[in-house]
């Protein structure tokens, strides 16, 4: 899949922007706060109408501006689409594909993947396990639509199973909805940790493969998909085959759950365990392997998503490849060919004109080239 050209208008600190570009590899590289990330940003943002930065659409569109519009023209094997989000400050935002509306952003990820390693992707290794399911979750949800809607359905149930827990003691009559909201959560679970099962599985494979590689050294990483206890090990089952399983959990902790208030049952606490060499990552691995684990789970997940769609998703590379020695760089670069890349740099003209196909320079929301 190639981006061939975009044009944006009052996104972030962009007034307007448009820029063609080339089907291997884009530099673009410039000073702190000019634009670079908010220009993957913007791209990223049409794959999936979601920004890996924000969750409030608002904070997108420029501080001066009403509106804002991201436009591209996208080539893919089979067929080529104008992409166009127009973002409000005040409503809810526009999707158009070849200038039709559309009611829901489900279909873009089918018209454009995108693949992003950012900086903050370290936290992956190192933080909590939400940082783990919101990477698994986006990943899935760009290949899987039925899974993106069982997600939000799944969210919302539990926002409102989370207030009836809250809530019970001083309005007793909020606990008739309690055990349907339940049922239905643990069947979204069912249909939740199906996907994720399966998909965790791929990306050991493929992550354990690319880690080696990088590092060189031969060293292991071993990545462990978590969810609910009674399931135990969900490989190979089916939604039906795991609801039962959840369910039981649910049952065994309706009362914790009553007594502390807190939703403590369903996919919501899923969880991959990442090891090297055989220990947690998160509390022993170095600056440096915690980089390559991570980028390992990106070039993965990259490599999941071409087989699925028989055809290479975009790559965005904010800021990571220049914290990268000489060797790791060039292993990513020749990992990387055969696809279109965006890669974001500070401005090091030696170093990007040996990375790229194409350069380009930002400077305070404006590119050149
Ligand atoms: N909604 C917005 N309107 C205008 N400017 C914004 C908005 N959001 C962020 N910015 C500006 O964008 C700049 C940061 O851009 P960014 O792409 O993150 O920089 P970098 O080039 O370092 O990656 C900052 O100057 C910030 O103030
Ligand atoms: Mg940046």
């Amino acid at each position: 899949m190639f981006i061939e050209r975009i044009a944006i208008e009052g996104f972030r600190n962009f007034g307007m922007l448009e820029a063609k570009f080339d089907r291997g590899i884009n530099v673009i590289s410039g000073g702190n706060a000019q634009g670079k990330t908010n220009l993957l940003e913007a791209i990223f943002y049409l794959s999936s109408a979601k920004s890996f930065r924000t969750r409030g659409d608002k904070d997108l569109v420029g501080f001066d501006c009403s509106f804002a519009r991201i436009e591209a023209d996208v080539s893919a094997k089979y067929r080529e689409t104008n992409i166009e989000v127009r973002l409000y400050k005040d409503r809810r935002r526009q999707i158009f594909l070849n200038g039709v509306r559309q009611t829901s952003s489900l279909e873009l990820p089918e018209r454009l993947g995108a693949v992003l390693f950012c900086p903050e992707d370290l936290d992956i290794i190192k933080d909590g396990a939400a940082a783990r399911r919101r990477f698994m979750d986006l990943a899935i949800c760009q290949l899987r639509p039925k899974y993106d809607a069982a997600l939000s359905e799944y969210n919302r149930l539990y926002d409102h199973k989370t207030r009836i827990l809250r809530d019970w003691r001083e309005k007793p009559s909020l606990l008739e909805t309690l055990d349907d909201f339940s049922l239905r959560m643990a069947k979204i679970s069912a249909e939740l940790i199906y996907y994720r099962s399966s998909w965790c599985e791929r990306l050991q494979k493929e992550a354990s493969e690319m880690h080696s590689e990088i590092s060189g050294e031969g060293e292991k990483l071993r990545l462990g998909y978590k969810t609910v206890s009674t399931v135990g090990d969900p490989r190979g089952l089916k939604p039906s085959e795991l609801f039962p399983l959840i369910l039981r959990h649910q049952e065994e902790h309706r009362q914790v759950e009553l007594d502390s208030g807190l939703c403590l049952t369903g996919a919501h606490k899923d969880d991959i365990e990442i090891e090297i060499n055989g220990n947690p990552a998160k509390s022993f691995a170095s600056q440096g392997q915690i980089r390559t684990a991570a980028l390992s789970l990106k070039l993965a997940e990259r490599e999941i998503n071409r087989v699925d769609r028989g055809e290479t998703p975009v790559l965005l590379l904010d800021d990571v490849l220049s914290e990268l020695d000489e060797r790791r760089q060039d292993f990513v670069l020749n990992r990387i060919r055969g696809g279109q890349v965006f890669i974001t740099c500070c401005e090091d003209k030696s170093a990007t004109s040996r990375m790229g196909d194409k350069l380009f320079y930002m400077k305070s929301g404006q590119i050149s080239f």
